[in-house]
Order: C-alpha cells, then sequence, then structure tokens
C-alpha cells in the first residue's frame, strides 16, 4: 500500500518564479492496484514518482509505504521498497554484462553475500523462468551481453531486475516511451502480465491514452501538480479512449484544464 498525503514539491527557477511541481497531492493506492498515470509535459508526473523513489524530497506532506512512513528516507534506503524503471533502455544495466549477470547484481542488491540466490543454478533457472512468464524466448539470451539486446527486451529485464525481490511499489516513468510501437507494446503487455502475476501496486506513467485507457485498475490525470481526474473501479474498467478524450472535454469545459493541456492529451490519442 502507497499512501501520499498533502505532498508538496516546488521548485526556483534562477530569478523566475516559484513552480509546485507537486501541489498538495493525496491519495492511497492499495496493494496490489496498478495505477497508470497521465499528463502533459511539465505536469509533475516525474517529480511525484521521484518523490516516492526518494530522489526528491518533499517540501511538505508525507509519503508511507507499506505503513512505514519514508518521507525522510534517502533513495537507497528505500531501495528495498521500491522499484523503478527507466525511460531510457540503458539506465539501470551494465551493457557489457550478460542478462544474467545483470539480474544477478539485482538479485544481490541489498542482500548479504551467500544468502539467498546461493547457487548459480538457482539463480540461473529462476531468471529463466521470469523472463519466460513475461516474454517467451528471451530466456534462451541469458549468456548474452545486455547491450545486444533490443531496447525492449532491455526494457522487460529491467522489468525483471526491478521487482527480484517483489517491491511494495513499482514506479514505471514513460518505461516505452523511447520504444517504437511494435516494441512498446510487447514491454507493455510484459508489464501488465508481470503486474498481474506478483500481484504488485504499479504506478505507470504513459503517454498513450491507448494504454492509459485499456490497462489498469485506476487512471489518475496529473495537471499543474494536482490530480485533475482520478477514475478506477467499473468505471476505469469501461473506459475507452473515446471516453477518456470526452473527459478531458468535460474538464476543458470546467476550466480545471486549460486548452492546450486538453489538445496535447487528446492529440496523444492513438
Ligand atoms: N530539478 C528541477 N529544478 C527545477 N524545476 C524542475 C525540476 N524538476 C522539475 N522541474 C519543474 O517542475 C515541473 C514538473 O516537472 P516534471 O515532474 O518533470 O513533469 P512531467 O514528468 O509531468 O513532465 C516542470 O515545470 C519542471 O520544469
Ligand atoms: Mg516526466
Amino acid at each position: 500500500m502507497l499512501e501520499v498525503s498533502a505532498a508538496t514539491v516546488a521548485f526556483t527557477a534562477p530569478g523566475g518564479p516559484i513552480v509546485r511541481a507537486v501541489d498538495g497531492v493525496s491519495f492511497t493506492v492499495p496493494a496490489g492496484a496498478f495505477v497508470v498515470v497521465i499528463g502533459t509535459n511539465g505536469s509533475g508526473k516525474s517529480t511525484l514518482l521521484g518523490s516516492i523513489a526518494g530522489t526528491v524530497r518533499l517540501d511538505s506532506g508525507t509519503i508511507r509505504v507499506a505503513g512505514q512512513d519514508i518521507t525522510r528516507w534517502r533513495e537507497n534506503q528505500r531501495a528495498r521498497y521500491v522499484g523503478r524503471v527507466f525511460q531510457d533502455p540503458r539506465a539501470g544495466t551494465a551493457a557489457s554484462l550478460t542478462v544474467l549477470e545483470n539480474i544477478a547484481v539485482a538479485a544481490a542488491r541489498g542482500r548479504h553475500a551467500g544468502l539467498g540466490w546461493a547457487t548459480r543454478r538457482t539463480l540461473r533457472a529462476e531468471a529463466s523462468s521470469r523472463l519466460a512468464a513475461i516474454a517467451p524466448g528471451l530466456e534462451m539470451r541469458l549468456d548474452q551481453p545486455i547491450g545486444s539486446l533490443s531496447g525492449g527486451q532491455r526494457q522487460i529485464v529491467s522489468l525483471v531486475m526491478a521487482t527480484w525481490h517483489r517491491p511494495d511499489v513499482l514506479l514505471l516513468d514513460e518505461h516505452t516511451a523511447a520504444l517504437d510501437p511494435a516494441a512498446a507494446d510487447r514491454v507493455v503487455q510484459a508489464t501488465a502480465r508481470l503486474v498481474r502475476d506478483q500481484k504488485l501496486t504499479a504506478l505507470m506513467v504513459t503517454h498513450s491514452l491507448k494504454q492509459a485507457a485499456g490497462l489498469g485498475d485506476r487512471l489518475l490525470l496529473v495537471h499543474r501538480g494536482r490530480i485533475a481526474l482520478d477514475i478506477d473501479g467499473a468505471a476505469k474498467r469501461r473506459l475507452s479512449a473515446d471516453a477518456l478524450a470526452g473527459r478531458f472535454d468535460r474538464l476543458r469545459r470546467a476550466d480545471q484544464l486549460d486548452d492546450a493541456a486538453a489538445r496535447t492529451l487528446r492529440d496523444n490519442y492513438i
């Protein structure tokens, strides 16, 4: 479970105005929920995820994960509880190491040597089955340098690494944005399978309205550092991309979304 309460993060550009990148945001994500986050560029999505990961400090408010107040914890202290996959397929993996060696690094992280994945054979078998479960065929690549994989394959290995120790929260910040549409689709499917099979609690930022409508149990629209739309339950399950575009129009008419933002969000509609 993730609980964000009255979270605020302000930045001051040199000589410029104060930007409230996250402006008093509160929401609770129950364990096992898959939340999709959308919003225009600069709306505060990455700052919000960064404040959960510990790369960004809150100016006020609190963040609790699995019942613990982690607001003042450093990034490395949160690593056991929070897994992350970034936009750049090269981030978080070592190109010259093999797929299995990269996974071994993730498996060893935060654990004492000799505990857990004691033998190489156990690790190989487990890595193989976890890859096969979400991207059949990728388990054949365990001994190849990760740098020889495509961007999409690399993101799938990154997903397996980020979730190796089953984090309480998985943060995905536009992890398919750098990929071509076919690869993005495969990574999205692998993500959905992984989150469902492992019953993970996940926050996924995307620019794709198709993904936003079709994936997850809940949808948050972030606008100017606030949550402008929060759809879950049955309403989320029956949400189509068309209906979502209609919701943007309604928000615009109610002056809760400006014209440019409504247009940008709609233009992502594919
Ligand atoms: N380190 C920073 N220093 C100053 N301003 C920042 C910093 N990080 C983000 N911002 C500003 O905060 C706002 C939100 O940014 P961000 O969270 O990256 O948005 P998004 O991920 O939705 O595109 C933007 O106005 C951005 O320019
Ligand atoms: Mg961002």
